[in-house]
């Protein structure tokens, strides 16, 4: 048996669960940390299975680093002991657990110079930064991407990489946060509540949201003709125009490309950040949006085994 902690709605609790057996093409991992994306414990996969029925204490967090305890059948690129990051699918059970499952083709290698809990921040919000600015955006070096929630655990990877890949680079972030998102390269950043981002731009080729809402609503106005708008948050409410709609995109796991993304952050040409640290049994703590925090940047992690 392992020890795992479940959702019910926004209430996290601890419970006893048997350890999960890995299938084929699967490795069974002993987590030893899991990023935390806030808005997840209300996500559709959390409080629904795949047929829309209803789900109920599904186990959250489906990013994580940890190391491989077993390797299902048809496994060869891993073995026991290694030590990996990576992600699994939001219908799995996740990595608020002593041992998550996951597909060998969703992790790769932890990157060396970096520790399980900074791992850990990497894989959702690296890979959905990537795949927003390359494979749904398009991006092109010297074209001009607008980022909102530059200082975001999915916005300060795509400053990073948007500035690697030649583009001008402007982001929103609050007056806190606009000095770290400058550091990360941003050519132009915005503090969301002094300045209306959509009274001073024109011409963009490209926008990346993070934030959803009036800041998604306001986005069209500053595009070029056939500029894009690509969105990851996901609380589109049903009578959503179209266009918001079709700009919406999940994130795909993706292993080699997080192998890529080691590569980087070894290398010291990208860099992670995190925000707050909180023990399994204190879970339900990295949700509280108000969770006091050294830092305003960054993500939460769980710190699930030493
Ligand atoms: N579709 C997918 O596959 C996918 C994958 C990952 C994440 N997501 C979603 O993407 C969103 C962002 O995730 P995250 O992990 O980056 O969240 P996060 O770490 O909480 O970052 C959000 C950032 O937005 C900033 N912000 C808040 N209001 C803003 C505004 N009006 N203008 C500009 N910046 C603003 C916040 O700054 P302050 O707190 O300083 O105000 C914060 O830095 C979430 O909705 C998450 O659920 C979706």
């Amino acid at each position: 048996m392992q020890t795992v902690v479940t959702a019910s709605g926004l209430m996290l609790q601890a419970s006893e669960h048997p350890v999960p057996t890995p299938g084929p093409g699967e490795v069974l991992l002993r987590v030893r940390a899991a990023g935390v994306i806030t808005a997840e414990l209300l996500w559709q996969p959390t409080t629904h299975k795949a047929d829309g029925s209803p789900r109920t204490n599904a186990i959250p967090t489906h990013e994580f680093s940890g190391d491989i305890a077993a390797c299902g059948e048809g496994v060869s690129s891993f073995s026991k002991g290694q030590a990996i990051y990576g992600m699994n699918d939001w219908y799995q059970e996740g990595a608020l657990a002593e041992f998550t499952v996951a597909p060998a083709t969703s992790i790769a290698l932890r990157p060396k110079s970096l520790s399980y809990e900074q791992a850990a921040t990497v894989p959702i919000g690296a890979l959905t930064a990537w795949q927003a600015l390359t494979t749904q955006g398009h991006l092109q070096p010297q074209q001009r991407v607008l980022i909102h929630g530059g200082a975001g655990g999915v916005g300060f990877f795509a400053v990073q990489f948007a500035k690697s890949l030649g583009a001008y680079v402007i982001a929103t972030a609050s007056q806190d946060t606009v000095p770290f998102v400058e550091g990360l390269g941003a050519d132009q950043v915005f503090d969301y509540r002094a300045t209306r981002f959509d009274q001073e731009l024109r011409d963009i080729d490209l926008v990346v949201d993070t934030v959803g809402g009036e800041m998604l609503a306001r986005s069209w106005s500053v595009l070029r003709a056939g500029g894009r708008v690509v969105t990851a948050v996901s609380s589109i409410p049903d009578d959503a125009p179209q266009k918001i709609k079709d700009a919406f995109f999940l994130v795909h796991p993706d292993g080699k490309r997080l192998d890529e993304i080691a590569s980087l952050l070894d290398a010291g040409k990208l860099q992670t950040f995190v925000k707050t640290v909180v023990p399994l049994q204190e879970a339900e703590q990295a949700y509280n949006p108000s969770l006091p925090s050294a830092l305003r940047y960054g993500k939460t992690v769980v710190a699930v085994a030493p």
